[in-house]
């Protein structure tokens, strides 16, 4: 087993990695601090996982909450699912919050655990390969607005991350694929050698080695819980963690969300964000195209979606919560490994970019 601290002050919690966790529950059960717990989880993981994990749980009081399955739930009328069980089973200030899922399941959870009775503890057992190397860590928690994603949230740290391992031999390949763009982001970011390593053991982790797959989710845990640890409610150098994402969300919203999976367009974002990095002299060539066969050898898209246009895909940019006084704010690169926030890129560049990739004018 790995671990690591994301270090937080009073607001510190340990990440577990490993095959099996859950079945481990002297290991968790230990941050639940009550009797009360309710389990969120959704309709596809709750035939897989909810029994066992009820049964690590003797002496609590346990009641469950599934949700449809889909990004396109992740609303805040689905998450009044959870306040309704909360309620009707009269779960006071110390219940504790267990997510049992992927990251809308972990963001919607999170976000009711922020909210209910003005803040509740939470779990987040991961289920995803995307969940456990980011959404289940850092305390983001939202849901959607038909206007934007992810626009409606807090920051509301959990008490422990578990990343059991084994729940991911049920993952789909599409899903599993989604969660490697966000494992290479780290490299690209801000982890050159671990880029380098990805590149040599890629056929490793494409065919879910396990010591191949701790050792990828533990050094993204530890690549994401530093850049947290300095920057928790993103005033500065939390934003390097959405590189591709401005280029990313425009095309889920342009696609509808659940269409392209958020690690897809994270990708498709990301070769955008390097071509547009390269436009501007910042990366070399060689570092563009090693980026863009990673990910591809990974089973993901590098180009954007054949049916968007440039004005739709800066309209759609631009509506991103990370514009600051009118002007785009990206994440680029200059140089493998060293990602900077910049709003640089003149407009015209990038239509320029977005052209060569494909996109129509
Ligand atoms: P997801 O939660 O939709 O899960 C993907 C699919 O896999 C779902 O159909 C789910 O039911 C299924 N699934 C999950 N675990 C499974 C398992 N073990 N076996 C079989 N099927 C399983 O998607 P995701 O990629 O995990 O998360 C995407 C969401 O995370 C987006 O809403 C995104 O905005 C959010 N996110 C949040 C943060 C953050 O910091 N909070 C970071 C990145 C992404
Ligand atoms: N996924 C981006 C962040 O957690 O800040």
């Amino acid at each position: 087993m790995k671990n690591l601290e994301l270090d937080l002050g009073e607001r510190s919690y340990p990440i577990f990695i490993a095959r099996d966790l859950i079945g481990e529950p002297d290991l968790w059960t230990k941050y639940i601090a009550g009797k009360q717990v309710c389990i969120v989880t959704n309709d596809t993981i709750a035939p897989l996982y909810l029994e066992k994990l009820k049964a690590q749980l003797g002496d609590k009081s346990v009641c469950e909450v599934i949700l449809p399955d889909g990004e396109a739930y992740k609303t805040l009328a689905t998450l009044e699912q959870i306040f309704d069980t909360l309620l009707a089973k009269n779960h006071n200030r110390g219940t504790t919050l267990i997510a049992l899922g992927g990251g809308v399941v972990g963001d919607m959870c999170g976000f009711a655990a922020a909210c209910y009775q003005r803040g509740v503890q939470f779990i987040q057992i991961p289920s995803t390969l995307l969940s456990m190397v980011d959404s289940s860590v850092g305390g983001k928690t939202g849901v959607n607005h038909p206007m934007g994603k992810n626009m409606i949230g807090a920051f509301h740290q959990p008490n422990c991350v578990l990343a059991d391992l084994s729940l991911l031999d049920t993952l789909p390949e599409r899903e599993y694929s989604a969660g490697m763009a966000e494992v290479i982001k780290y490299g690209l970011i801000c982890d050159a050698p671990f880029f380098e390593w990805l590149e040599s053991n890629i056929a490793g982790l494409m065919s879910r080695n396990t010591d191949l797959l701790e050792e990828a989710v533990y050094r993204s845990c530890v690549n994401k819980a530093e850049v947290v640890a300095e920057d928790e409610r993103e005033g500065g150098r939390r934003a390097i963690l959405n590189l591709g994402h401005t280029f990313g969300h425009a095309i889920e919203t342009a696609e509808g969300y659940g269409n392209w999976l958020h690690g897809e367009a994270v990708s498709a974002g990301m070769v955008l964000a390097m071509a547009l990095s390269l436009e501007l002299g910042w990366l070399g060539a060689d570092i563009y195209e090693r980026g863009k066969k990673l990910l591809e050898l990974a089973g993901l898209p590098t180009s954007p979606p054949e049916n968007m246009d440039v004005d739709q895909f800066l309209q759609l940019m631009g509506r991103d919560k990370k514009v600051l006084d009118g002007r785009l704010r990206l994440v680029l690169l200059k140089g493998l490994g060293e990602a900077v926030v910049s709003s640089e890129a003149p407009e015209a560049t990038i239509a320029k970019v977005l052209r060569a990739a494909g996109v129509r004018a």
